[in-house]
């Protein structure tokens, strides 16, 4: 009986032995294959809390990404403090992530100081079934108000005549034209989003635009990116401090507009915007369907679609004005085939298929300005494997558009303000697959379009007018291009003269 109970738990442990080993061996085998399929994007090492944040300039974060794509790849993993960040870089790479694994790459990063906006409400700085609604939302009432359409031709083309005004105003005298644009630029959103346009001396309105373009530049401060590592920093930082002013500000601006409206409003005429989501979230209150349709999101959504359509379409077109002052010769050739083909009659967006050297030149001072270098910071949605290196659910991704707007292997002369990167040799235009300033797939620029027909009227009614100079005992050697580094990069402080055409 003991031999057979010996032999009975010999066996037990015997067998209870096989299976830890083969359990052992399963486990191995799956950790070694794992390191297979999970191999993740290289990188530069991180240092402990501090990650890679000595190996770039947080000042100039995009040239440093730039940098560490030429040495690490397509697909390459960076730490900013304890925050793993993914960066896809070149125009092949950008695009078959953006476009052919959109599911994948297109959630938004909400950043602390991106939720401090928003609270995860609206357009920019949202997902999910939220965010879904709001942009069909936004980019269906915009085109039934007209963007990309005749009827916002025709407010574009009347705030030209004003905005033409205001440059003549100053005969000629070098002055700094950052504000009349943005002013020009948001009356465009203006119209769309209250059916209204404001004074240019309107206190409101300059007040508006003053805040949201110092958000911009603080958003893409130093100290801000700190933040967004270390958010308990926050109230340390006076950046910060401001940033919540300004937000606190600009919304009970935003809230007072509403409420205007929301008193005159009728559902039988709607106006804009503003209208149109107060008529929708009104029917469907009264057959009691809850639904994304709150004054959360309406808030939200207006101050983005403002925010993200006045300071990108303003600081692209004094982009094209410093160009055109800086290449003289690039500007006579404008001038010249604008004479010829329209005239002095009012350009029409319809010219514009008649006009490849403008266009190109739009395009191409798009491309070299560059003003969203690094989009705006996007996220996983779910565990992907991409070129061969796997990205956890929930990974922060930036889909570098610096290194596609300046893709060695797109560009000819990458560096060089050169409109026949859109041009072919018979002079035709010619679209460009890496020209990307817009971003792409599913969380693309929505307000492309508009800004589109807006850069073209403005910059070709402009040049029409006007010749753009630098300030007298200014060479055109001496106009700097060097940006001013925010969220997005706008043009040095600088001033031209716009001397009218004879
Ligand atoms: C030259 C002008 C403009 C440029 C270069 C530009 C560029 C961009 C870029 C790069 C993004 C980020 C895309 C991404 O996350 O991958 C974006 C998003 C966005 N833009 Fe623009 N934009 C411009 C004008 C406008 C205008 C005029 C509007 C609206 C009136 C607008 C509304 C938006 C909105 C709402 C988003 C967020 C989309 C989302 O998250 O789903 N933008 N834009």
């Amino acid at each position: 009986m003991m031999f057979e109970d010996l032999l009975q738990s010999s066996a037990s442990f015997y067998l209870f032995g096989a299976i830890v080993g083969l359990l052992v061996l399963r486990l191995l085998y799956s950790s070694v294959s794992c390191q297979e399929t999970r191999r993740e994007p290289p990188g530069p090492k991180p240092l402990p809390l501090l990650g890679n944040l000595l190996q770039v300039d947080l000042k100039r974060l995009d040239s440093s990404l730039f940098d560490l794509y030429r040495k690490y790849g397509p697909v390459f993993t960076v730490y900013f403090g304890f925050k793993k960040v993914v960066v896809l870089a070149g125009y092949r790479t950008v695009k078959q992530a953006l476009v052919n694994h959109a599911e994948e790459f297109g959630d938004r990063e909400v950043t602390p100081i991106f939720y401090d906006f928003n609270k995860g409400h609206g357009i920019l700085f949202s997902n999910g079934d939220s965010w879904k609604e709001m942009r069909r939302f936004a980019l269906t009432t915009l085109r039934d108000f007209g963007m990309g359409k005749r009827i916002s031709e025709g407010k574009i083309i009347e705030e030209c005549h004003y905005l033409a005004e205001e440059f003549e105003q100053h005969q000629g005298k070098a002055f700094n034209n950052t504000q009349t644009i943005n002013y020009a630029a948001s009356n465009i959103v203006a119209a769309l989003m209250f059916g209204t346009r404001f004074e240019y001396k309107d206190p409101e309105l300059k007040a508006l635009l003053e805040r949201d373009h110092d958000t911009i530049r603080l958003t893409g401060s130093a100290s801000i990116l700190i933040y967004n590592m270390f958010p308990w920093l926050g109230p340390f930082l006076k950046n910060w401090r401001d940033l919540m002013k300004n937000v606190k500000d600009s919304k009970e601006d935003t809230r007072g507009m509403i409420a205007d409206l929301k008193e005159t409003l009728n559902p039988e005429m709607c106006r804009c915007f503003v209208d149109a989501f107060l008529t929708r979230k009104q029917n469907l209150e009264e057959s009691g369907i809850s639904s994304h349709y709150h004054d959360d999101n309406l808030l939200y959504s207006v101050a983005n679609l403002f925010a993200a359509g006045t300071d990108t379409t303003g600081s692209t077109l004094q982009w094209c004005l410093l160009f055109m002052a800086k290449y003289p010769h690039i500007q006579d050739q404008v001038q010249e085939e604008l004479s010829r083909v329209v005239g002095s009659r009012q350009v029409r967006v319809e010219d514009r298929k008649n006009l490849p050297y403008t266009d190109a030149v739009i395009h191409e001072s798009q491309r070299l300005a560059n003003i969203v270098p690094m989009s705006i910071p996007h996220k996983t949605s779910r565990d992907v494997t991409f070129q061969g290196y796997f990205i956890k659910e929930g990974t922060i991704v930036i889909p570098l558009l610096t290194s596609v707007l300046y893709d060695e292997s797109e560009w000819e002369s990458p560096y060089t303000f050169n409109p026949s990167h859109f041009l072919d040799k018979e002079g035709k235009f010619i679209k460009r697959d890496a020209f990307m300033p817009f971003s792409a797939g599913r969380r693309a620029c929505l307000g492309e379009s508009l800004a589109r027909m807006e850069l073209f009227l403005f910059f070709t009614s402009l040049l029409q007018r006007f010749r753009f100079t630098p300030p007298p005992g200014v060479t055109v050697e001496e106009l700097d291009l060097r940006p001013v580094v925010g969220f997005t990069l706008t043009p040095s402080p600088h001033e031209l003269c716009a001397v009218i055409r004879q």
